[in-house]
């Protein structure tokens, strides 16, 4: 099997990341066209794999209302408006409008628009504005701004609610001394930090793909 490039995590052996996703089962059409699309452009999108936890994450907690920071081509909000069902309200958001023209289509055609709010613009600006809290905050935005992430959208999530942040491991960089000027590095540790220092969070750091932080806010 030939893990596309975007999927990689980086720091996993070869023969154990493929076997992961060989037993992953077959996805819907429209799902597969956005996964070759990511591959072929190259868009960081989570993947199968961590798109099945965030399900899971979904389902067991039955959340309803979910706000996604940084959502790309919708790839992930896909997986977290179907997980969540019919009567959901997921809001999607990203800096760039052709991502979300493109996210929108395949909202239709995966039969999930219904359930999900477009936005495009600055994501936490997005999450202030907002109204009432969240049962889930999905967190994939430029690495550099986690910090940032963490002190806008902790309040933002109702007690029981999960802070869920994709790329924790930063491809194994996440473990050792950043860089002088890798901001981006620096950002995914601070938000480990933040998230396993805290009192009024439980936090778990599972290293599935590129790590991905699961926060229940107590
Ligand atoms: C890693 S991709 C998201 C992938 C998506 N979550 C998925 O798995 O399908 C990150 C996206 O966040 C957007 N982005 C980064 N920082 C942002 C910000 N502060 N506000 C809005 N969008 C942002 C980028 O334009 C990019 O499309």
């Amino acid at each position: 099997m030939k893990l596309p490039k975007n999927l990689r995590s980086g720091f996993m052996r070869e023969d154990v990341e493929n076997y992961l996703y060989e037993l992953l089962p077959a996805r819907d059409k429209v799902v597969s066209e956005m996964e070759e699309y990511a591959a072929q452009h190259n868009v960081p999108i989570i993947g199968p794999a961590v798109a099945r936890l965030l399900a899971l994450l979904v389902q067991i907690s039955g959340a309803q209302r979910i706000f996604e920071l940084g959502s790309a081509i919708g790839y992930s909000t896909v997986w977290l408006a179907r997980a969540a069902g019919p009567q959901a309200e997921i809001t999607y958001t990203d800096s760039d409008p052709q991502n979300a023209k493109r996210a929108s289509a395949y909202f239709k055609r995966a039969g999930v628009a219904k359930r999900i709010r477009v936005e495009t613009g600055d994501a936490l600006t997005l999450l202030k504005k907002s109204t009432g809290k969240f049962d889930v905050i999905f967190n994939d935005i430029y690495k550099r701004e986690y910090p940032a992430a963490a002190r806008v959208a902790l309040p933002r999530l109702r007690r029981g609610g999960l802070f869920i942040t994709d790329n924790t491991l930063w491809s194994g960089k996440a473990a050792r001394k950043a860089a002088a000027g890798d901001s981006d590095t620096r950002g995914v540790q601070e938000l480990n930090r933040i998230v396993h220092s805290s009192k009024d969070l439980f936090s778990v750091l599972i290293p599935l793909r590129d790590g991905v932080t699961v926060c229940r806010k107590l």
